[in-house]
């Protein structure tokens, strides 16, 4: 039987949840804005992990040569391999521009150009000229842009009085008779306390699930448990098949060796210490688009031409570049080599492999931010009183394949436009809530019936079992065969979780049943990314099939629409791409050949 458990209530205008560069930005419009808003967190907020971000933000600045929005627009769109919605693209890159100079008033400490300007560097898949040449766009603090973004937002939502509710785990979304989201269940790791959080406005920015697979840049907390919220409430995620391989993880560890280092004028090299990204790009070369690069040194490993006593990994170079520029530009890698390769980067090649790094798919939303429930009739309707920013959110921005120093920037601006957005949807203050008694009992009952699970298999055994049947078979290259045995397994993971068992059945700092409400996130993300795999039969940016090498415009342009019920059944459907522009400033621009 279900213990009684006191429900300590809250109201707000706002409730966001997560606490990274998207959930900052936001909090610290709404509270701007004149929102009561609270922001609810699993972590400390300056521990979420944009904190990992390295190379740099992207916005046509300028500051190293010339460039122009449309030149970022038309690299999105082409990165994206064209299943990026235009309008929101076209939003996201103009709003670059103002949103990473309000930064900069906010306090980010910038490198610096001589002449005192935001310092640029070169990243993948970056030009001007519509491809003809690389740009210099990625606005950088050093190697720890993310570090210098979070601190500083935390700050200014510190001046802006916003609330925090630190170490809270978000168990569930609440929603009225009408079918409104209307507020969340938390539960407080500290004291065991359980929260109702009541809201006009729900705004997720609880990140990505890199950990659904084994090797990853992600955090151990990033297990998108806004995205398992989504699929409890039986709303659909978007383009889950698109996982991005980050080609430069450290061999092993996983650790991200930035993107960056290449922008530096780092380089890759194989067995035979040939150049090889020569070879399969061109022009751009090692800074081609990171699915490109990724699957290059794939190909490189599988052909026998990896380096190490396995020949399973591919070296980063940076032995060349002047010790300052290191010392001044990369000073976090120069550490995390050495703490995790035992590589002093001024001497030898790092060791790297193509590693799970970020998820362009999420929760559907418009550029407003708010959250998308399609209908056949409307596939852009609305899901009231929610929305979701950031890692979680899937805009459409990245498409799929998200360039690097996308995603910070994607942060900053969607969390200012949820807050623009909720400041003309909400009067502030206008708290009259009207919840049934029973709001968020289902929420409670649950943690109550994993609190007291009694099986024989262990949190961590079924959470590696989801991890190695993931890199197994939804990797850098997939097949029919890889992907039908990958629903299998995973459908087979999520049954085993019926038969999960908790040591410590305690309701205080119980870090058995975080992971265990974590893993349940993980195991619906995990089937929705599988099936949509399976369904999708072409290659399009970071979903390359052997069997199925071309993209495929004619039937593939849509994007792809997943569900995952309460007994881990699935059911797959697709909403149009947005093929058209925000304003008439710029063009839709046309599929093309993607070559870099
Ligand atoms: O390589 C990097 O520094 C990562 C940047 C990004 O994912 O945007």
């Amino acid at each position: 039987m279900t213990q009684a458990y006191p429900i300590i209530d809250h109201q707000y205008d706002v409730v966001v949840v997560g606490a990274g560069g998207a959930g900052l930005r936001a909090t610290l419009g709404m509270c701007a804005a004149g929102l009561s808003t609270a922001c609810v967190t699993k972590v400390f907020p300056t521990r979420s992990h944009t904190v990992a971000a390295q190379g740099g933000i992207s916005a046509a600045l300028g500051n190293l040569g010339p460039d122009d929005w449309r030149f970022h627009m038309y690299d999105t769109v082409k990165g994206s391999d064209w299943l990026g919605d235009q309008d929101a693209i076209e939003y996201m890159c103009k709003n670059a521009i103002p949103a990473v100079v309000e930064l900069e008033h906010f306090g980010v400490p910038f490198s610096r150009t001589p002449e005192g300007k935001i310092y640029q560097r070169p990243f993948g898949g970056h030009t001007r000229d519509y491809g003809k040449e690389m740009v210099a766009r990625a606005c950088a603090a050093a190697d720890r842009t993310g570090h210098a973004i979070l601190h500083t937002l935390y700050q200014q939502c510190l001046k802006h009085k916003a609330e925090f509710f630190v170490e809270y785990f978000t168990l569930d979304l609440i929603f009225d008779d009408e079918g409104k989201c209307c507020g969340v269940m938390a539960w407080n790791l500290e004291d065991g306390t359980i929260h109702r959080f009541q809201a006009h406005m729900v705004v997720l920015a609880t990140g990505g699930h890199g950990r659904t697979y084994f090797s990853a840049t992600s955090a151990h907390t990033c297990t998108g448990d806004g995205n398992g919220m989504i699929l409890r409430a039986g709303l659909p995620l978007q383009d889950m098949e698109f996982v991005q391989f980050h080609p430069t993880g450290i061999y092993g560890a996983g650790c991200l060796m930035s993107e960056g280092v290449r922008g530096e004028g780092g380089y890759l090299t194989n067995s035979d210490g040939e150049r090889f990204m020569e070879k399969y790009a061109p022009n751009a070369k090692d800074l081609a688009s990171r699915d490109v690069v990724s699957r290059a040194i794939t190909v490189e490993i599988n052909e026998g031409r990896g380096c190490g006593p396995l020949k399973d990994y591919i070296h980063l170079n940076v032995q060349h570049l002047d010790a300052a520029v290191i010392h001044e530009r990369l000073p976090g890698i120069a550490e995390t080599a050495k703490t995790f390769a035992g590589v002093d980067v001024t001497k030898d090649p790092i060791p790297v492999v193509p590693t799970v790094h970020y998820n362009m798919g999420g929760i559907p939303t418009n550029y407003h931010a708010e959250v998308l429930s399609p209908t056949k009739d409307n596939p852009d309707a609305v899901a009231p009183g929610l929305m979701a920013i950031g890692e979680a959110a899937c805009v459409s921005v990245h498409g799929a394949n998200r360039l690097g120093t996308n995603s910070l920037v994607d942060l900053v601006v969607f969390g200012r436009a949820a807050a623009q957005r909720a400041a003309e949807l909400i009067k502030p203050g206008s708290k009259s809530f009207q919840l049934s008694k029973n709001a968020g009992q289902k929420a409670i009952a649950d943690l109550d019936a994993l609190r007291h699970a009694k099986g024989d298999l262990s949190t961590s055994e079924i959470r590696l079992d989801l991890q190695r049947s993931m890199q197994k078979y939804c990797s850098v290259f997939r097949t029919e065969k890889t992907l039908q045995e990958g629903v299998k397994q995973v459908t087979r993971v999520a049954h085993s979780f019926e038969h999960v068992s908790l040591t410590d059945r305690s309701l205080i700092w119980n870090t058995d049943l975080v992971e265990t409400l974590e893993l349940r996130n993980l195991i619906g993300q995990g089937l929705a990314t599988m099936v949509s795999a399976e369904a999708r039969t072409e290659s399009r940016g970071a979903h390359a099939r052997d069997d199925y090498p071309e993209r495929d415009d004619e039937n593939w342009m849509k994007h792809t629409l997943s569900w995952v019920n309460h007994t881990h059944q699935t059911t797959v459907d697709y909403r149009p791409v947005h093929t058209y522009t925000l304003t008439n400033e710029v063009e839709y621009i046309k599929p093309q050949k993607r070559v870099y």
